[in-house]
């Protein structure tokens, strides 16, 4: 299994995915295991309860805002696929070049021009540029993550936009015909340089008013929301919605008002718009009772068959397959002294471990504190030391090599520690099963990380 991760690429190999063929490089670090995950499409597939929520948000859409003729107003993209540039996903949406979010320890890279999209706001761009006012976009997104119960490194998201032209904007203005979308003025807090504060005040609370009937359309009445302040690259100003989950504030969506020069560079410099990025599981978990995101990914009818509704608002609560019990194993090593990132490690535990793997820990860290001077060197190394200093040859020669190594490069060495914890969704796993799991992900991580194992 060790050898199917990619963690690192094969720089002259080809990648094959979804009928294209991607020259691998040094950017590339996708694994099989995220690999097998593209093309399940789990949104598309009926009854799933990340396809029941889509369900539910399109038909609101569709009910709830009316273009002319009455046509829906929101076109729906479902069928995207999620190999994107890097420009899609970072330069199109204002990304400066250097941002932290494009670290290849963040990202599955097909290359260094391709990537597995990180969120549907890849696709905003396009579909601006290709004439759409207001449009929804529901797709499979990939991230390198931590490892638990919230976090899974393929989740999905639905993206929503809409852009107002003057006269829509102000239509519903008393004496609006003399109110302007933008002016020459100053970026603040509540507003980018190019805008007025009318249309900006508008276009929050249109958008705010939105998600709010979304929200409510799903949970009902006497749901708790706030706003919380926030930042992307790609709008301002910029908001994430929280709801109160069981005395609980949970981020559910991040959005914002749309840089106008992101409009502008797409096409439509007469316009302005809102846009906002939803995490399907994140409201599935809640609606639905579901307590683990690795339940998403079940095949097990007894997870699938409790949300075969006839009606897709009908209200269920999932009923928990029975708990089985877990196994703790823990995994100690030295990092290499460079090019190490967590996430790499993440990566190897979920390729090896699988879904048999519930959560990853990192419950030590320590950095080995011998360091030339320091009082910390043990009596022995502390006699050796004087030696070197004193060019004394009590010591024996291979003693003497020890301490300069040590008091060289050896010095400040750091050690991770991470527990693991596995868990079978449908039965219990024997000791036996989980020792030789977790011996392969010793092996792994010294093969592929050229970590030094302390087990
Ligand atoms: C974004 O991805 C922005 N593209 C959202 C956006 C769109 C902002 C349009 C403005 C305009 P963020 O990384 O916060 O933002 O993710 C958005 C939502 O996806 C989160 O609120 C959360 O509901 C969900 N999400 C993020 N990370 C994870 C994860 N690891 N697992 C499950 N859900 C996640
Ligand atoms: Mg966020």
């Amino acid at each position: 299994a060790a050898s199917q991760s990619a963690v690192h690429g094969a720089p002259g190999r080809v990648l094959e995915l979804l009928g294209k063929s991607y020259p691998q490089d040094d950017h590339t670090n996708l694994t099989q295991k995220v690999l097998s995950k593209v093309g399940r499409n789990l949104h598309n597939r009926k009854f799933h309860p990340l396809w029941l929520i889509k369900e539910r948000v399109k038909e609101h859409f569709y009910q709830q805002y009316m273009g002319r003729s009455r046509t829906p107003l929101f076109s729906v993209y479902d069928q995207l696929p999620p190999v994107v540039t890097t420009w899609q996903n970072f330069d199109s949406l204002l990304i400066p070049a250097d941002h932290p979010s494009r670290k290849k320890g963040d990202n599955y890279y097909l290359n260094r021009e391709h990537m597995l999209r990180a969120h549907t706001s890849a696709h905003q761009w396009d579909l601006l540029h290709a004439g759409l006012n207001a449009f929804l976009v529901v797709g499979d997104v990939y991230r390198r993550d931590q490892i638990d119960s919230q976090h899974y490194p393929v989740f999905h998201q639905l993206e929503g936009v809409r852009l107002f032209s003057k006269h829509e904007l102000f239509a519903g203005v008393k004496d609006g015909e003399s109110l302007e979308l933008f002016e020459e003025s100053s970026r603040s807090a509540h507003k980018q340089e190019t805008h007025t504060m009318e249309a900006v005040k508008l276009v929050e609370f249109d958008l705010k008013q939105v998600l709010t009937r979304l929200v409510t359309h799903l949970f009902g009445d006497g749901l708790e929301v706030r706003w919380v302040d926030c930042y992307f690259p790609f709008t301002h100003p910029s908001f994430e919605m929280e709801i109160n989950f069981r005395g609980e504030w949970l981020e559910v969506l991040g959005c914002g008002v749309m840089e106008q020069q992101l409009v502008n560079s797409a096409g439509a410099q007469d316009r302005i718009g809102w846009a906002f990025g939803l995490g399907l599981e994140r409201l599935a978990m809640v609606l639905y009772d579901i307590p683990d995101i690795r339940l998403f990914w079940s095949e097990d009818e007894r997870f699938l068959k409790q949300f075969r509704l006839s009606d897709i608002n009908q209200n269920v609560k999932f009923q928990p397959l029975s708990k089985y019990p877990a196994a703790f194993n823990d995994i100690s090593f030295w990092l290499p002294s460079e090019n190490y990132t967590e996430n790499d490690f993440y990566d190897i535990v979920r390729t090896v471990g699988g879904d048999l793997v519930e959560k990853v820990d990192l419950i030590d860290k320590f950095e080995h504190p011998k360091a030339v001077g320091n009082s910390v060197l043990d009596t022995q190394e502390t006699t050796i030391m004087a030696d070197v200093q004193n060019e004394q040859s009590s010591s024996s020669a291979p003693q003497l090599l020890k301490l300069a190594c040590l008091a060289t490069c050896e010095t400040h060495r750091t050690s991770h520690c991470y527990r693991i914890t596995y868990r079978h969704m449908e039965r219990t796993l024997s000791q036996r099963e989980v020792s030789s799991v977790h011996q392969a992900v010793q092996e792994a991580a010294v093969q592929l990380l050229g970590v030094e194992g302390r087990f």
